[in-house]
């Protein structure tokens, strides 16, 4: 977690790096801070809280430093406090850190350094870092980050600048996500690419264990040894545009109106390359998925999708779960890790762990270049562009997506299936248009304390992820079950103020749904339901409706989430909450 930039060049670095910061808060917003070079003398400015409390700080503040590294904070190690903000310093404030993951031997360094006389001004792990890339240092920051590295232990994406060269950045990979940026006369380096949009498309991706120097003129990649490494030059396809609001309230609202054109772009993209699929599902005797939170719920959708399709079995675990339990898996298996950010650190040890015992591994992810693309034997790609909203809307129908798809190239009705995806883009947009209402609905609930979402069959999964957005852009208690279950403990909780959620277009497991609606109402709980637009049935019984359009009964999760994730929206929004950067989160979850 945490986002970390760098600049230097011909412009005025502050600018450029608050702008980045800005595109980077998503992976965590406790506090903020810069540090630059002006003068020959180091300037830090850095403060609790979300990047505005920083902008506010610097009002008037006109630097003219051409040189700077910049940080957005989600804590580990030591509270968010001004004092706790990156950037941090050696005693002499010669040397200025930035730094994203976790130093596990921290403590060890930390009692070293002090017991040969170095003070500790902060309780992080990564002020260690700057303590020791000081001592290091003769007179080559290139040569006292390689010595720097050597003691660290843990995961780590971090970038030095000091006074002593104040025309260089030193960043370093282990673990955690770091990226290079290419410009004419100036460069770049950051955690993520949307931060660079603006200013170049050419990236250089660091693998782990990889270091780069980076000037104004040129940038050069070493190992951790000091050998020289040669690395391609990516154009990314994402543009600015992709990592603006556009004139929407928030990203989360921009991105849940861009899933047609998400959709329509990857399902052209998996058409496109289906061909170098090294696989057929049925070479396996299971396929495994392996994921966390929204992307868990898109595996959930897949299994039954191609367990229906392809007549392969199916078992969905939680990364984190998976990791340590006791999973018998190996060369016959078929493990597949979805992940939008590509970084989540649970899934990629899943992933890892998988491939050491032989079984082939798929990432499915939307970031090209991320660790779990890199890792993976084979990788599909959603191309929903950037996501910025740190709940996931887009990228979760991108991947239900390729999830149809891969399960559809199995089955013998494949090109029927195929003709039904691709009409699915147009759906959601009707899905959209069907949705002006929810907005009203969602006024009636704000003042709810709890959900209960209920589902079956493929509407199950729709259900835990309405659940998943509602309370986590909203605070508001949400619990999403398999409607059958309800029976067996659920329905005590029902009563008169207790708002439940009824997934339930018409599908095989209709009648079962429309019963739970009786049993529900008969315990006098508030109904609000997501059906097909012509039920009339459901619409009547239910306090309130929301409807979707109808559609083949294998595509009822496209248009299912819509409406669910704009109720969240709205309640969140209305609430006057923070939708896009809500408490505690944060996009991609580099910690275990
Ligand atoms: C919820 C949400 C998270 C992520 C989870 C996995 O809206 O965004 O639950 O789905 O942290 O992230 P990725 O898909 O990047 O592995």
């Amino acid at each position: 977690m945490c986002g970390i930039v760098g600049y230097t060049g011909k412009d005025l670095a502050l600018p450029i790096i608050l702008g980045a910061l800005e595109r980077l808060e998503y992976r965590g917003y406790d506090s903020a801070g810069v540090a630059l070079i002006e003068d020959g003398k180091l300037i830090i400015e850095k403060k609790a809280g979300k990047l505005r409390e920083l902008v506010k700080a610097l009002w008037g503040k006109n630097y003219k430093a051409k040189i700077g590294i910049g940080h957005t904070r989600w804590a580990t190690h030591g509270s968010p406090t001004d004092q706790n903000a990156h950037p941090h310093t050696d005693q002499k404030r010669q040397f200025a850190v930035v730094h994203n993951g976790i130093i596990e031997n921290y403590i060890e360094l930390r009692e070293e350094l002090k017991r040969e006389g170095v003070s500790f001004y902060s309780d992080t792990d990564t002020e260690v870092i700057a303590h020791l890339i000081a001592r290091n240092y003769e007179g080559d920051l290139l040569d006292a980050v390689q010595r720097t590295i050597q003691k660290l232990k843990g995961a780590f994406a971090f970038a030095v600048i000091t006074v002593h060269e104040p025309e260089r950045i030193v960043c370093a990979k282990s673990g955690s996500p770091l990226i290079v940026g290419l410009g004419e006369g100036e460069n770049f380096l950051a955690s993520d690419i949307p931060a660079i949009l603006p200013y170049t498309r050419k990236v250089i991706v660091l693998d782990d264990g990889e270091i780069a120097d980076i000037t104004p003129e040129g940038v050069n990649v070493y190992n951790f040894s000091g050998e020289p490494v040669s690395k391609d030059v990516m154009i990314t396809p994402w543009n600015i545009v992709s990592a603006e609001k556009s004139g929407f309230k928030h990203f989360m609202l921009k991105e849940i109106y861009e899933q047609p054109k998400a959709l329509n772009d990857t399902i052209k993209g998996f058409f496109s390359t289906e061909g170098t699929i090294p696989f057929s599902l049925k070479d396996f005797r299971r396929v495994l998925i392996v994921a966390c939170g929204t992307s868990y719920h898109a595996g959930l959708v897949g299994k039954y999708w191609i367990e229906r399709f392809a007549n392969v079995p199916v078992e969905v675990v939680y990364a984190s779960e998976f990791r340590y339990g006791h999973f018998p898996v190996g060369e016959k298996d078929l493990v597949i890790g979805i992940s939008q950010s590509g970084e989540t650190i649970d899934t990629k040890f899943a992933l890892q762990s998988a491939k050491e015992r032989g079984a082939f591994t798929v990432g499915l992810v939307n970031v090209v270049g991320s660790a779990i693309d890199r890792e993976s034997d084979f990788t599909l790609y959603t191309h929903a562009g950037p996501e910025i909203g740190v709940a996931a809307t887009k990228t979760f129908s991108a991947q239900l997506a390729v999830l149809y798809a891969l399960g559809a190239r199995e089955s013998k009705e494949r090109e029927e299936l195929y003709a039904l995806l691709r009409g699915v883009p147009a759906l959601v947009e009707s899905a959209l248009e069907l949705s002006e209402g929810v907005e009203k609905v969602a006024d009636k609930y704000t003042k709810a304390k709890d959900f209960l979402y209920l589902g079956r069959y493929l509407s199950y999964p729709i259900a835990l992820e309405g659940a998943l957005k509602l309370k986590e852009i909203s605070y508001i208690h949400a619990e999403g079950y398999p409607a059958g279950e309800m029976k067996h403990g659920p329905i005590a909780l029902i009563d008169e103020s207790m708002p439940v959620m009824l997934v339930a277009p018409k599908d095989r497991v209709y009648e079962k749904m429309l019963s739970n609606l009786e049993e529900i109402l008969a315990r006098k709980g508030k109904v609000i339901s997501v059906g097909f637009v012509n039920d009339d049935v459901l619409k009547k019984k239910s306090r309130d409706f929301m409807p979707v359009p109808e559609v083949h009964e294998t595509l009822t999760p496209f248009v299912t989430i819509i409406p669910l994730q704009l109720f969240a929206y709205h309640i969140a929004s209305k609430l006057g909450l923070d939708v896009d950067q809500p408490r505690n989160l944060a996009k991609t979850v580099t910690v275990e």
